[in-house]
């Protein structure tokens, strides 16, 4: 190793060369992460924080050369990199309104832009949608396609089963009247803080986070404890668990004291089994709130902020809330964060934080949308009549799409048997009220992979298309997003009068959610037959 490579840097000198040597930003926070999570070595020297650049060098390149290398080797050499948008932070693939509300299953908004958007490469070498033309989504899930379309100037009808997922989409592209919205988000904040002053919630939670801090600085040292369990010294699972149990009296000394009731008296529903009590009355405080909105849109967007909300709050850990197991009212020790955690015990905090963010959100979307149609429809997409339904909520967009006809689809249709798009929003709908279609839905998970959900794909999927194409110009362009780990789309698109002209596979690395393993999906292109 030479002087240079032995050089000891400081956390801002080391983020500078991090930056100039991956041609992409890399922040003190993100060094300070390498070092808290025990990637590199805490050097104190004179009291300064410093790292070695050596062991920077080391893991960047091991990084780089692991990540691809490795998922070509798992996934195949036809593997196309250029699709992984590696170069995005999550900032950016979650941008703007993208980020209104969690959703599993989402594609990112670089990969819709890559396919609607003007540029060709040595890759895409055609355009295949201009301003003016209309792109459908018969799978709209989240309104990825639809919100991307809004800054292309592309014309844009979604369509989702799910009545909660079609609010999310047309809530994404919806253009508010800002004022009113804030002047609401302020009356329901104040009318919750003033349900709070009667409660000693906030308390509780104050004089637990100070117990949990002095505990976790004694048993969890920041960052000697991460690095331990890297190098496994410590065995985390015993560990963990043991000061979680050590901790447990302590919690309950102050459920008492502050006169908590963490379960509600029955399990019966979701909003039941997976709220302690007094969360459970604080989302009823701003769900009454509500009611008393008079703009339809203003009314859609603050539920949806309250929807997001009372999703961050159910009674679970942080390593479980995308996939929920059992419901967690106590302090537990949390392996995302290597310490003690506790569960929520006001909605208060994210209720704000999320009404300034959704805010701030519309805004940027504002500066950038375009003046062209959108829209998400509720329905089956095997057998929706699209100009009815648009008819009933934009009858401008109806007789356009009359007249000039869809120019193609992106979509990513669901899979066989890998999400319940209603149930990963249970909580929803039993507040709003929102009828559930679980029935409708194609390939859920509780109908499973097996030999019929797959033939029931098929038919299924094939059926969508053919609907679909009753609204299409005859050279249309369909652009299907899928892991077809079953070879399900030759057969689907023979039974649509369709032919695959070209399919890509992308490696998937940004993930919204937190299953980051090794995983490619195909992005199909479809035409006439
Ligand atoms: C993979 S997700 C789409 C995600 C979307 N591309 C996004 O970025 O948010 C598939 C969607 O298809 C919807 N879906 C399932 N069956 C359907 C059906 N029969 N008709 C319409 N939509 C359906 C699900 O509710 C789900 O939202």
């Amino acid at each position: 190793m030479n002087e240079c490579m032995n050089e000891l840097v400081s956390i801002k000198e080391a983020s500078q060369w991090a930056t100039a040597y991956l041609g992409k930003t890399v922040t003190p926070a993100n060094i300070s992460y390498l070092i808290q999570y025990g990637r590199i070595t805490k050097i104190q020297n004179n009291g300064v924080i410093k790292v070695r650049k050596a062991e920077l060098i080391e893991y960047y390149q091991k990084q780089k050369r692991s990540r691809k290398e490795e998922w070509k080797a798992q996934l195949g050499e036809d593997l196309n990199w250029a699709l992984s948008f590696e170069q995005y932070k999550e900032a950016e693939t979650t941008k703007h309104v993208h980020r209104l509300h969690p959703y599993k299953g989402k594609f990112i908004p670089q990969l819709v832009e890559y396919f609607l958007d003007d540029h060709t490469d040595a890759f895409k070498k055609e355009v295949y949608f201009k301003p003016g033309d209309i792109v459908y989504d018969p799978f709209s899930g989240s309104g990825t396609t639809i919100v991307q379309a809004c800054e292309l100037g592309i014309h844009a009808i979604g369509n989702d089963v799910s009545a909660f997922n079609a609010m999310i989409g047309n809530c994404k592209v919806t253009q508010y009247n800002l004022v009113d919205v804030q002047t609401e988000i302020n009356r329901i904040s104040h009318a919750l803080q003033s349900f709070l002053i009667n409660h000693k919630t906030i308390e509780f939670e104050h004089r637990l986070l100070q117990e949990l801090h002095i505990f976790n600085n004694a048993h969890f040292p920041t960052p000697e404890y991460k690095y331990k369990v890297k190098h496994k010294e410590i065995d985390e699972p015993i560990y963990g668990e043991e000061k979680a149990q050590e901790f447990l009296p302590i919690f309950y000394k102050l459920v008492k004291e502050y006169n908590i009731q963490l379960r509600q008296n029955t399990e019966d529903s979701f909003l039941d089994k997976w709220y302690s009590k007094h969360i459970r009355d604080e989302i009823q405080c701003v769900c009454d709130e509500i009611k008393h909105i008079k703009n339809p849109d203003t009314k859609n967007i603050v539920s949806v902020i309250l929807s997001r909300t009372i999703r961050s709050c159910r009674a679970t850990t942080h390593a479980d809330l995308a996939t929920l197991k059992e419901p967690v009212m106590t302090t537990y020790y949390c392996r995302k964060h290597g310490k003690l955690c506790k569960p929520l015990f006001s909605i208060l905090k994210w209720w704000e934080t999320y009404s300034q963010d959704t805010i701030q959100r519309l805004v940027q979307f504002d500066n950038l949308r375009k003046d062209t149609f959108h829209v998400c429809v509720t329905g089956d997409s095997r057998n929706i009549d699209l100009i009815t339904e648009l008819y009933k909520v934009n009858p401008n967009f109806a007789k356009l799409v009359e007249r000039q006809k869809i120019k193609g689809i992106f979509s990513s249709p669901p899979y066989v048997g890998l999400i319940d798009y209603h149930e990963q929003h249970a909580y929803a709908y039993e507040l709003f009220g929102f009828e559930r279609k679980d029935e409708l839905e194609i390939g859920p998970l509780f109908k499973g992979q097996g030999k019929e959900a797959r033939k029931s794909y098929i038919q299924s999927i094939s059926e969508v298309l053919i609907n679909a194409k009753k609204y299409m110009v005859d050279e249309y362009d369909i652009f299907l997003v899928a892991n077809d780990k079953y070879n399900l789309y030759p057969t689907i698109a023979e039974n649509a009068g369709m032919r695959i002209v070209n399919q890509y596979k992308r490696p998937v690395l940004n993930r919204t959610e937190k299953d980051k393993g090794v995983y490619a999906e195909m992005i199909f292109h479809l035409k006439a037959q």
